[in-house]
């Protein structure tokens, strides 16, 4: 059996890392990204076993996930995904943000569910902003954030004019909370096929995209202060826990969020909270 995996946001920080780990654990990686003349450097840089084959696509065109859900079957068994792809609030407006870290996410986890082999399992990027940011239960926000599949789900955003979505850092940390909730939701069905579903929520990790994002965000010096390990976490470390997620080492694990924060949260729960300042 030809064991096929996939990483996604693999040009570059996390994604990479993750390509980087993975190749040692399937017999084919497929290295997702829309950056195409970064994905051929890191694509040339990763070292098998597994053959390496890249696959350049916006993953929230519609198109994008029946070619890369084709290529895997085409290719061998499905066994495992590593969604890293993904924007911050300084990297587009609150629609962008949405449609890239949550709709793309979801039509994901649709898409492989046609692949689903008994010890498939996927792991989601969600986000700490999640449990910083975005936490107030609210029915109705939660029931068309629950559904991003609909073809009206920006609109239905906008219908709402909740100013705590239509912030690029609202909007960000809301659509973390939407992974969050799509991958429980996703655990269900992906149960009834023996397969396994998950999403973490990365503290601060040294990629480009943190880096972008602590120039232009002071708050990010307070969460790190507040970091019990005290000092941003390396794309490796999440790779590494990410690739023991997906493995059959974490086979009664599904349908959870998992924080890798150096104890962020926690420290921040000790200093009395976080106001997103
Ligand atoms: N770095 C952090 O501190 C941090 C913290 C919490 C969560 N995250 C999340 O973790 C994931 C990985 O973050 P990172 O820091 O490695 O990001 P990064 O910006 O360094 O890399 C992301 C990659 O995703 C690709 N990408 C973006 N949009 C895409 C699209 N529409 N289609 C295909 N590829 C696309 C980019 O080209 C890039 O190569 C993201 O979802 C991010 O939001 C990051």
């Amino acid at each position: 059996m030809t064991t096929v995996s996939v990483a996604t946001g693999a040009a570059r920080g996390m994604g990479l890392a993750c390509a980087r780990r993975l190749a040692a654990e399937c017999d084919v990686l497929v290295m997702a990204d829309l950056d195409e003349a970064g994905l051929r450097e890191a694509a040339a840089d990763v070292r098998g076993p597994a053959e390496i084959v890249p696959f350049t696509a916006d993953l929230t065109d519609p198109a994008a996930v029946p070619a890369l859900t084709d290529l895997v079957a085409s290719r061998g068994t499905f066994r495992s995904l590593a969604h890293a792809a993904g924007i911050s609030p300084t990297m587009a407006n609150w629609r962008r943000i949405f449609e890239v870290d949550l709709v793309a996410s979801a039509r994901l986890l649709d898409g492989f569910a046609a692949l689903l082999q008994p010890g498939s399992a996927a792991v989601c990027f969600a986000s700490t902003a999640a449990h910083l940011l975005a936490t107030e239960p609210d029915e109705t926000l939660l029931r068309v954030l629950d559904a991003p599949l609909e073809p009206d789900f920006a609109d239905r955003l906008t219908k709402l004019e909740d100013p705590r979505i239509t912030t690029p850092e609202s909007a960000y940390a809301w659509a973390k909370r939407g992974v969050i909730r799509l991958v429980q939701r996703e655990s269900v069905r992906w149960g009834t096929a023996g397969a396994r579903v998950v999403s973490i929520s990365p503290g601060i990790i040294d990629t480009p995209q943190s880096l972008q994002e602590a120039e232009r965000q002071p708050f990010m010096q307070v969460l790190l202060e507040n970091t019990p390990l005290g000092r941003f976490g390396r794309p490796e470390e999440v790779a590494e826990f990410v690739a023991f997620l997906l493995s059959d080492g974490a086979s009664y694990l599904t349908g959870v969020d998992l924080l890798v924060d150096g104890g962020m949260m926690a420290g921040v729960d000790q200093a009395g909270g976080f106001s997103g300042q």
